[in-house]
């Protein structure tokens, strides 16, 4: 049932090019009754969807759990060519935004990119490869809404035993998508929604993600908020703090906190490549005193028991860019056309190679003879042969933190974390 409370605000302050948030709050209302009608509630479950579901997440615990015995004997006996705690399915790279900070990874803006995805078969093919290494999967883009087949591949993995289904979306089209009846199981089947959103002054967003009509993510922010009391899933919101965006970081910090039911995650903004050095120049950024307020006011949020994804450790070592192991096999990107760059997409002083997952009967045999191509042990690092960087991305970081739990699994405190995001109740 869509009863809205209306907005409350205690540490987010209204400035002038922001907007109107009862005008935003009506429309986002209006649609999620117009939409909660038309989808899969969580009362529509079935006792049999139910068993389905239950079956679904124990076969993603039981795979994640064969994965870090695998991994820990992997690790110790010198191997970093570990099995993925997700995969990152870039699925095109076509998008309706033009973020002038949009990178790739290595430098490119997605959208600038040319496209050549996967047939449909491919597709389905892909998922069932990556199902064999891995339990999670995370959509991506491009703009991964726009991919019409987008409900066919999460129901597809849903039904593979996937947990989480994870999706990173810019949220625009999502009030169109949710009528369209292919998407009638869409919320009910994704585990969680990453929304980006990097500022709330209209204007400034206008310009920064290069298009007209900016309020259309707000408003749908505020929808999914909505159609989360019919059917549940994390909301989280990803704000990239740039140079020119600090205060805008800080808005958006203020405005989740104060809704309270989504959780909220940054990441400072990265630049591959494209300083002098050939080094990210967030640095730069780092030091000033404006961000570092910003990083402060994080950390205290946190302490308080806000809704911010990660720990207060991982946090401060994001937010700071401070050094850490990074372990990419564990995070690797698939490319539209089913490529994988080996060991890391990223790396400076050294390309890496590429081989296509779908070559492959199973992960392993594709991990196995990447790593005689290109070793991915201690590929991390400054060295001649090694990546050359330290990226400031919290999927970089979740590595290091798996790392802790492979080296020393009580110690690491990661039960803790995972109990805090899963089971509170938003
Ligand atoms: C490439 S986008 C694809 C999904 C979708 N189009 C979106 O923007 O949410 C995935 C995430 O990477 C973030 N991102 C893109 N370029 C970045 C950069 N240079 N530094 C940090 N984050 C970046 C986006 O904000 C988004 O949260
Ligand atoms: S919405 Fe995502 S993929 Fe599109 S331009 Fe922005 S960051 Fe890049």
């Amino acid at each position: 049932m869509i009863e809205p409370k209306p907005l409350q605000f205690h540490h987010y302050q209204r400035r002038e090019d922001h907007p109107d948030w009862s005008a935003i709050h009506e429309q986002a209302v209006a649609e999620a009754r117009a939409i909660a009608p038309l989808i899969h509630a969580d009362a529509d479950d079935t006792a049999a969807d139910k068993a389905a579901d239950a079956i679904r997440k124990m076969k993603g615990l039981a795979k994640a759990a064969e994965n870090y015995f695998i991994n820990r004997r992997r690790f110790r006996a010198g191997s970093h060519a570990l099995r993925p705690m997700y995969f990152i399915w870039t699925m095109h790279y076509t998008c309706n935004f033009r973020c002038d900070y949009c990178d790739d990874h290595r430098g490119n803006a997605y959208y600038d990119l040319p496209d050549h995805p996967m047939s449909f078969a491919d597709r389905v093919r892909m998922l069932k490869i990556m199902r064999t290494g891995t339990s999670a999967v995370y959509f991506c883009g491009g703009e991964p809404t726009l991919a019409p087949e987008l409900p066919v591949f999460t129901d597809l993995a849903f039904h593979l035993g996937y947990h989480p289904l994870m999706i990173n979306t810019n949220g625009f089209v999502l009030h169109q998508a949710l009528k369209r009846p292919e998407w009638r199981r869409w919320l009910r089947q994704m585990d969680i929604i990453i929304v980006s959103l990097d500022g709330l002054s209209l204007p400034r967003l206008q310009k920064m993600w290069g298009i007209k009509a900016v309020e259309q993510v707000l408003v749908n922010l505020l929808l999914l908020r909505e159609l989360k009391k019919v059917a549940d899933f994390k909301l989280v919101v990803n704000t990239v703090v740039g140079e020119d965006s600090v205060d805008m970081a800080g808005d958006v910090l203020d405005f989740i906190n104060d809704l309270g039911d989504v959780w909220f995650v940054p990441v400072p903004v990265n630049y591959h490549g494209r300083d002098a050095e050939g080094f990210a120049f967030e640095r730069d950024m780092i030091v000033r005193p404006d961000y570092q307020a910003f990083a402060g006011k994080l950390l205290e949020r946190k302490r308080e028991g806000h809704l911010l994804i990660g720990s207060y450790r991982i946090l401060d070592l994001l937010l700071q860019v401070r050094p850490y192991l990074c372990l990419p096999t564990l995070r690797p990107h698939v490319d539209p056309d089913g490529r994988i760059a080996w060991p890391c997409r990223a790396p400076k002083h050294v390309d890496p190679v590429y081989l296509n997952l779908l070559e492959y009967p199973n992960v392993d045999a594709c991990w196995a003879a990447a790593h005689r191509l290109k070793s991915a042990t201690d590929f991390h690092g400054p060295g001649p042969e090694q990546c050359g960087d330290n990226c400031a991305w919290m999927q970089n970081y979740t590595t290091a933190r798996y790392h802790e739990f492979l080296t020393d699994p009580l110690g690491s405190g990661i039960f803790s974390e995972i109990r805090d995001f899963a089971f509170r109740s938003r």
